[in-house]
């Protein structure tokens, strides 16, 4: 075990049409990822279900009392981990959110994160996809912390927002965790660029968990899920089959490369600043 940091394992799951299957397969692998010594476990984005704005309504269930709910608490507290787990379709009375719950080794939930920024693009003639049709968005920034460790919180689109990561950043993480689902135009373009742009300009962890991917689904995801150094290299990545990425992340890092290249304190906020309209709330 490490000193100063933390044994975390990404889970890049084959997700099915099956719920139970998709649920039961989570679980297994997070017992795996415990087997292997990892203190955290992180899913990917919609692991209980497909992708897809048609698919949200009927897989949706509530926070904390649904079957995906109870099953990653159950797991967290028999294998002893904190389970990120990655995203699921959550109902809140009329409401649809793309959700992550995180669950501690002792089964609390000890944060909730909503999707910040819906996905909508419609492209005429090519391309038409809202999730604002059937999703809300979440209204928070999410930041929770575990063995000391500080860790973000965002869901796929989130990643290419710089100041949300740069509010969790100022928040005190280390790391950030964003569970996501890029396409095949998007991914091979714009997943491993933009999860080392955050590392980089943040000088944090960053770790991008994906499904595997599926070429029979209606949505193909890219896969390669990646742990990111705060220096900005990728130190570990799945190619698109089904996997279990463990690694240490080492908090050491982060205070070299932020004493090496002090961005963090030359920084000109009396010319610029990013500022969260959430202090108050938090
Ligand atoms: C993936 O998403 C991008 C961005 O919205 C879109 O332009 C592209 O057509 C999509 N690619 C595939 C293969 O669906």
């Amino acid at each position: 075990m490490l000193k100063r940091g933390l044994r975390i394992a990404l889970v890049q799951l084959a997700v099915g049409m099956d719920k139970k299957k998709n649920i039961e397969a989570a679980v297994e692998q997070i017992h795996k990822a415990k087997y292997n010594g990892a203190q955290l476990v992180a899913l990917p984005e919609f692991f209980n279900a497909p992708y897809g704005t048609k698919y949200f309504n009927e897989y949706a269930e509530s926070v904390p009392d649904g079957e995906s709910s109870r099953a990653l608490r159950r797991a967290a507290i028999d294998a002893g981990v904190c389970v990120v787990g990655g995203t699921l379709p959550e109902r809140s009375g009329d409401d649809l959110y793309n959700t992550c719950t995180v669950w501690d080794n002792c089964g609390n939930l000890i944060a909730q994160h909503r999707k910040v920024h819906l996905f909508d693009i419609d492209i005429p003639g090519k391309i038409t996809f809202k999730e604002s049709d059937v999703l809300s968005a979440g209204d928070h920034i999410t930041t929770f912390e575990y063995l000391g460790v500080k860790i973000g919180l965002g869901i796929c689109y989130d990643l290419r927002f710089f100041e949300m990561a740069q509010v969790m950043s100022k928040e005190g993480c280390s790391v950030l965790i964003y569970p996501g689902a890029f396409n095949m135009t998007t991914g091979p373009r714009h997943w491993e660029l933009l999860g080392r742009a955050r590392a980089n300009d943040l000088q944090l962890w960053v770790a991008l968990v994906s499904p595997a991917r599926d070429t029979e689904a209606d949505y193909v995801a890219w896969g390669h899920t990646m742990l990111i150094d705060p220096w900005g290299s990728v130190v570990n990545e799945l190619d698109e089959k089904p996997g279990l990425l463990c690694a240490d992340i080492d908090l050491r890092m982060v205070e070299e490369v932020r004493s090496q290249i002090p961005v963090r304190s030359q920084r000109r906020t009396d010319i610029y600043d990013t500022i969260s309209h959430h202090d108050d709330e938090s």
